[in-house]
């Protein structure tokens, strides 16, 4: 630890970091853009140069490493004029076409062009273009526009260091210096879209938001990944309780700055129909709407005369519902199994490690250690002899999708099933379907593989007469024991997650 002093704030800071670093302990920021905390140091676009007493030069706050007693000068005159030098030379090129780039609102040219832009520009001839490199799909998920691009390297050195995958590089010389693919060899590693986020213009896009919503327009809320057991840690950017796209949070224990490609466009699959009011079968075999009430008198009258009930809990339930759906099912003497898909492996790269997600839902860590039973033979055997079976999610496996699976479950009696999508085919077998909500639309917490607790928020209420699992085995636990305290709904408030660990 040495002591260093930014613009006369004295902090404390650990040995060996640059300048841009230490000045976020005192809350300074430099501004910089080729520098990547995740990425190697190139020192390239000299965005990033600061005044350090006794030096007689400006130095690059990026490859420059504090040493104890220094006196940094982040924002002063002589390092104002150079900033605003170095943007000129930045702008020659650029068309700063803002109003009909995507990256505008979270663009750092733009807002140092803001800053430090010039109204004018000494370099009178026509700007350099790229003709026909415009709109260039580069890989399936990234498109690129060369005419915006500064020439920082952070996605050549991403796919250089993160995913070791290579396919980016420069290609001519000087001022027609262009990034770009080999013939024949796209951008199509599996965290190939994680160039849009250090790009830091709009030169890489990602096919998926292009052109979806200004990002002004859209609320963020933070929240975990559900694509696998890795629970990489996201910003939900939404509008009028719709999706539009998930971005990386940091987390240097978990997912750093990074999203797998699979797991950043999984928001995709909310993209349907919703079931956004309760159905019970009648006495002439149709499944039709019913009022809340009507749905649990149905489930009631079920499970009176009901001798044996089981149940499939999700990998996609949180901590919270996990516990409460324990104490329903405690209750009524189910048996309950919980099951997970296999997916990937898919790697993902934290600070220090890589980690493996193997399970394709987010919680089956958290939700295995509330039921320890697989209802495997429920799958593959059959339901016959089960009078009540409660499925807790119909995606709870993608197997629930196979006919010869849903035959199999139907094979109960009484069939409840909890389900968000409306075109879920194991909706219609159901005897009592209960409108539920995507991770999305609750509260709670998911435990990763690394057995780290991390909690997700609600970006926005729930569908309709949806309702979050916990709220579902709430009314169903009140409906059948009026005077058990657990469902009360005071009692569910305090399932509220625990302050999660590491976001
Ligand atoms: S495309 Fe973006 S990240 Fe890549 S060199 Fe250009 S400005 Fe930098
Ligand atoms: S590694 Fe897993 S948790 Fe992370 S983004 Fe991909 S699917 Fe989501
Ligand atoms: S951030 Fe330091 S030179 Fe680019």
């Amino acid at each position: 630890m040495g002591k260093v002093t930014i613009d006369g704030i004295e902090v404390e800071v650990q040995d060996g970091i640059n300048i841009i670093e230490a000045a976020k302990v005192a809350d300074v920021h430099v501004p910089h853009f080729c520098y990547h905390p995740s990425l190697t140091v190139v020192g390239q676009c000299r965005m990033c140069l600061v005044e350090v007493e006794g030096m007689p030069k400006l130095q690059a706050g990026c490859s420059t490493t504090v040493k104890d007693g220094m006196k940094i000068h982040v924002w002063n005159e002589k390092v104002e004029k150079a900033r605003r030098g170095q943007m000129e030379f930045l702008l020659i090129n650029h068309p700063l076409d803002c109003p009909i780039c995507d990256k505008a609102g979270e663009c750092p040219l733009q807002d140092y062009s803001f800053n430090y832009g010039s109204v004018e520009s000494r370099y009178g001839e026509f700007k350099r273009t790229y003709p026909g490199m415009d709109r260039t799909a580069i890989g399936p998920h990234v498109v690129q526009n060369m005419n915006r691009c500064i020439h920082c390297t952070r996605c050549i050195r991403f796919c250089q260091e993160i995913t070791a995958t290579n396919e980016l590089a420069f290609f001519k010389r000087g001022a027609a210096t262009e990034v770009g693919v080999f013939p024949g060899t796209p951008l199509d590693n599996w965290m190939s879209a994680c160039v849009t986020d250090v790009c830091p213009t709009g030169a890489l896009t990602t096919r998926e938001f292009r052109f979806e919503s200004r990002v002004w327009n859209l609320e963020s809320v933070d929240s975990i990944c559900n694509g696998c057991d890795v629970g990489c840690n996201i910003f939900i950017g939404y509008r009028n309780g719709q999706i539009f796209r998930y971005r990386p949070r940091v987390n240097p224990d978990v997912n750093d700055h990074w999203l797998c490609d699979y797991g950043r466009f999984s928001y995709e699959r909310y993209d349907t129909d919703r079931v956004v009011v309760p159905k019970v079968r009648n006495d002439d075999d149709y499944l039709g709407i019913s009022t809340w009430g009507e749905a649990l008198d149905a489930i009631e009258k079920a499970m009176k005369s009901a001798g044996r009930i089981a149940a499939i809990a999700s990998a996609n339930m949180t901590n919270e519902e996990a516990t409460l759906a324990k104490a329903l099912f405690h209750r009524l003497k189910a048996t309950v199994g919980v099951l997970v898909d296999p997916i990937g492996p898919i790697k993902m790269k934290s600070r220090t490690e890589w980690l493996l997600g193997t399970q394709g839902a987010p919680n089956y860590r958290g939700v295995s250690k509330v039921f320890n039973s697989s209802p495997e033979n429920l799958l593959t055997r059959g339901a016959a002899g089960i009078d009540v079976l409660y499925v807790c999610d119909a995606e709870f496996s993608d197997r629930a999708k196979d006919p010869a699976v849903i035959a199999n479950l139907r094979q109960a009696k009484f069939l409840i099933v909890h389900s968000w999508d409306a075109n879920h085919p194991l909706n219609e077998v159901a005897d009592v379907l209960l409108p539920s909500t995507i991770h999305a639309e609750k509260n709670g917490t998911f435990t990763n593989l690394q057995g780290r607790e991390q909690r997700i928020n609600e970006a926005y209420p729930p569908k309709g007469q949806a309702a979050a699992d916990v709220e579902i085995f709430r009314r169903v636990g009140a409906k059948l024991f009026p005077d058990a305290p657990e469902f009360r709904a005071a009692a569910t408030e305090e399932l509220e997650p625990a302050e999660a660990v590491g976001t």
